[in-house]
């Protein structure tokens, strides 16, 4: 949502900027715009669109070189996305640019104070941003420095935002704040960057700095102040990065999608590392929370977005089967709308790769008011999510580009699985040995999930044969049910098509009637372990094709009982029916991201997304 790029030293301005800013493109791409200071002067280009279209702007009239700038890729909030409404906003003298990442709630009422003071400080544009400008440019007439006039701006501002600003009498800084939107500062040798994540200057440096709320950061080339916004001096936590460059290239695949769902056995088997004692006792390194608090907990409510719930939704599934903990999940951006029965033996889990998704924040911020405990399961360390939970599992997917989650997903399951049997371990409310059996069957998914890998290319033949369909069903029943919810949610948000995921057993309440002839129906099969189940799913699946639908069936290998009824079968491997998630969504995703690309779509910028959603 938005992506920011900051930097000051040796290097030309312009070139970190947009390699940084292709990097974070993946955060919004509305609009894109860069700002450079030039002697004594603010030179900026910004286009509506794709960041391709800055560079063609750019490319036709070159701006001159420099060595301070900042960049921004954008993500609608207020305003359309045009050419006026892109980033950098200036100034009324021109001597501000500033970019903006979140939403500044009260900007109606300093709009109207800002029009009122005088006629010659007209908005030009509809957004937030530019009030935050004007604002800025203010201060700074009052002959005071830009993080002064940044401090004092923000004390002005309500809502979530980070803001990135340079002057142009003042080459030597860029100046920064964050309130409850990410903002990370890189530190290299003789040159500081800032970024909405660290992609935007892993190419540089791998030093990083991560950032409190409510805090000022003045970059310059020798490094870093930063203070509260009443100028009382704060320290950053300085962390290594561990991920590379490569990791945030595409390494040969068309799509980052593709590529991150070629990475899910690694993913899978890094977060599985390091988590059980020479002793074969399960451990969890950031848990923070003691096993009496643990042992305390009397309710679990699990809170997400998109396709982080229906990792939550499987959990539900694991933990009460080995904790007989009561779970509830619930969409972050309901729950606390709805004033929850939440207490100090209440755990909140949320979960979200991106860490920073606004709706999750203020769900956990509502649950800690309510003294309850939270844990969170993420995989951007230095986020907002995890730096204000009481504990943390990290997931160690490496960097998610594509828009659309898949080994962000497969890796909140892992860490699911792990917690719930963390808990039965802390609880004792399984043997040891029960415990460290399903452990070993999770360390076997890795190998599992190549064995899927490796029959892509008959599912990519099967959305090719699909494009032009309208519409597509995906039924699954117990952990089956969230995959087939994802499945349909990964089709909506790269396809463009209807598709909607169903429990098998509520077809028959109403959903059947949307069955018509040839239209495909994606069934999640259970293992056959569990007998009543699969029975159950092998009815629903004769209900919809005996109402002309063309079913797709997943279903392990050796199942015979399943091909009678399948008019196409793919073939998952043989795993417990609670961990069949990690193999059975893979199949979706690779469906997915073929249909879409057959399409013709950008499978990794799908159109009115973006990756990290930080606005309610
Ligand atoms: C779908 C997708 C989104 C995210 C959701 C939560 O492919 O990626 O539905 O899962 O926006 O994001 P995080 O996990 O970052 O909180």
């Amino acid at each position: 949502m938005c992506g920011i790029v900051g930097y000051v030293g040796p290097r030309q301005a312009q070139d970190v900027v947009l390699d940084g800013l292709r990097r974070l493109e993946y955060r919004g791409y509305d609009s894109a715009g860069i700002a450079l200071v030039v002697d004594d002067a603010i030179v900026f280009a910004k286009k509506a669109g794709k960041l391709a279209n800055l560079e063609k702007a750019i490319a036709d009239a070159p701006l001159p070189p420099a060595t301070t700038g900042i960049g921004h890729t954008r993500w609608a909030t207020h305003g359309a996305p045009n050419d006026v409404n892109a980033h950098p906003h200036l100034g009324f003298g021109r001597r501000v640019a500033l970019v903006h990442n979140g939403i500044i709630e009260n900007f109606a009422e300093l709009r109207a104070r800002i029009e009122a003071d005088s006629d010659e400080l007209g908005l030009v544009s509809e957004t937030d941003t530019e009030v935050a400008a004007q604002l800025l440019e203010l201060q700074l007439a009052s002959d005071i420095d830009l993080t002064e006039a940044m401090r004092r701006v923000c004390t002005q501002l309500e809502g979530a935002f980070t803001l990135v600003a340079v002057d142009a009498h003042d080459p030597s800084r860029v100046v920064a704040a964050r309130r409850s939107s990410p903002l990370v500062v890189g530190l290299g040798d003789g040159e500081t960057f800032l970024g909405s994540d660290v992609a935007a200057f892993i190419e540089h440096t791998r030093e990083a700095l991560e950032l409190g709320q409510d805090q000022v950061v003045t970059i310059t080339r020798s490094g870093v102040e930063i203070t509260d916004f009443h100028g009382n001096p704060q320290e950053g936590r300085r962390y290594h990065v561990d991920w590379d460059l490569s990791a945030a290239e595409k390494e040969g695949h068309d799509w980052f999608m593709r590529k991150e769902i070629f990475e899910q056995p690694r993913a899978v088997a890094d977060s599985l590392l390091g988590r059980r004692t020479a002793e074969g006792l399960l451990q969890l390194d950031e848990m923070r929370l003691s096993d009496q608090e643990l042992r305390d907990i009397d309710k679990i409510i699990i809170i997400a977005c998109g396709t982080s719930f229906y990792a939550g939704m499987v959990a539900k599934y694991a933990i009460e089967h080995w904790t007989r903990v009561p779970v509830e999940v619930e969409l972050s951006s309901e729950f606390r709308y709805r004033d929850p029965i939440v207490d100090y033996s209440t755990l909140v889990v949320a979960i979200s790769q991106s860490g920073e998704t606004a709706d999750t924040l203020q769900a956990i911020r509502h649950a800690r008011t309510q003294r309850s405990k939270v844990l969170a399961i993420c995989n951007t360390n230095g986020s907002t999510i995890p730096r204000e939970s009481d504990a943390v599992i990290y997931t160690h997917a490496g960097p998610e580009i594509g828009v659309a989650s898949t080994k962000g997903f497969l890796t909140q399951l892992v860490a699911c699985y792990l917690l719930a049997l963390y808990l039965a371990q802390v609880k004792g409310t399984r043997f040891g040995d029960e415990i460290t059996e399903v452990v070993m069957q999770l360390e076997a998914i890795p190998a599992h999930i190549e064995s899927v890998l490796d029959s892509a290319e008959s599912v990519y033949e099967l959305a090719r044969s699909l494009v032009g369909t309208p519409s597509v069903l995906y039924v699954g029943r117990h952990a089956g049910y969230p995959v087939a919810l994802e499945g349909a949610l990964k089709l909506k948000e790269l396809a463009y098509l209807h598709a909607e995921g169903f429990a098998a057993g509520e077809l028959k309440h109403g959903p059947i009637a949307l069955v018509e002839d040839g239209m495909p129906v994606l069934c999640v099969v259970p293992p056959r372990g569990r007998d009543q189940l699969h029975d159950k799913m092998l009815s629903g699946i004769q209900e919809v094709r005996a109402r002309g639908a063309r079913t797709i069936c997943l279903a392990e290998e050796g199942d015979d009982r399943v091909a009678p009824y399948a008019d196409v079968l793919i073939t998952l491997p043989r795993v417990p029916v609670l961990l069949q998630p990690l193999v059975a969504v893979v199949p979706l995703q690779l469906f997915a991201c073929e249909l879409a690309s057959a399409m013709g779509h950008d499978v990794d910028q799908p159109r009115n997304l973006a990756k990290s959603v930080t606005v309610e």
